[in-house]
């Protein structure tokens, strides 16, 4: 009987051991999304800003902004700071030729202004255009 009662003792203590675990375990799963939570709500807040407040800049800011240090570009009537992106393009290089020009068709087609196809030549998937979202800075005066 006192065996038993033993055995029943340390088979709770495991058990309470087991559920402790899997609750530790789950809180931290549960609380690895939660640290992308804001980055994905400050990019909602910045999509909901309206045209108004956002800055605007001319093109000929945007041309100064030409180099892998520092790469502008206007898409869609949109000003990116695309730079902090290069070196994580799935597409290499290739999209160092939209800095400080208008990278509308090299964005939208992946060709460039003259037609020549980039890449594929196709449009970039609509995950690329949310990525895009992250990058505004502005937009272009008129
Ligand atoms: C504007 C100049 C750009 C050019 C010339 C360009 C070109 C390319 C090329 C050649 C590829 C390889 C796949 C293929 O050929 O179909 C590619 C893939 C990709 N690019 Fe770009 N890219 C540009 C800008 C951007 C920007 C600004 C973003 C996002 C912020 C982006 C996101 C991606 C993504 C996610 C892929 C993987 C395939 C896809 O989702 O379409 N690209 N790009």
């Amino acid at each position: 009987m006192n065996q038993q009662k033993i055995v029943a003792v340390i088979v709770g203590l495991i058990s309470i051991f087991i559920i402790g675990f899997v609750l530790f375990i789950n809180r931290d799963e549960a609380a690895a999304p939660a640290t992308i939570v804001p980055e994905v709500s400050n990019d909602t807040e910045r999509e909901s800003i309206s045209d108004e407040n956002l800055a605007t800049y001319t093109a000929a800011e945007v041309a100064d902004r030409n180099t892998a240090n520092e790469c502008w570009t206007i898409i869609d009537g949109n000003v990116y700071d695309i730079t902090s992106y290069i070196p994580r393009h799935p597409g290499g290089d290739t999209i160092l030729e939209a800095c400080g020009l208008d990278g509308s068709n090299l964005f939208n087609q992946r060709r460039s202004e003259d037609g020549s196809v980039v890449g594929s030549g196709t449009p970039h998937s609509s995950g690329a255009r949310s990525s895009l979202e992250a990058y505004r800075i502005g937009i272009l005066s008129q």
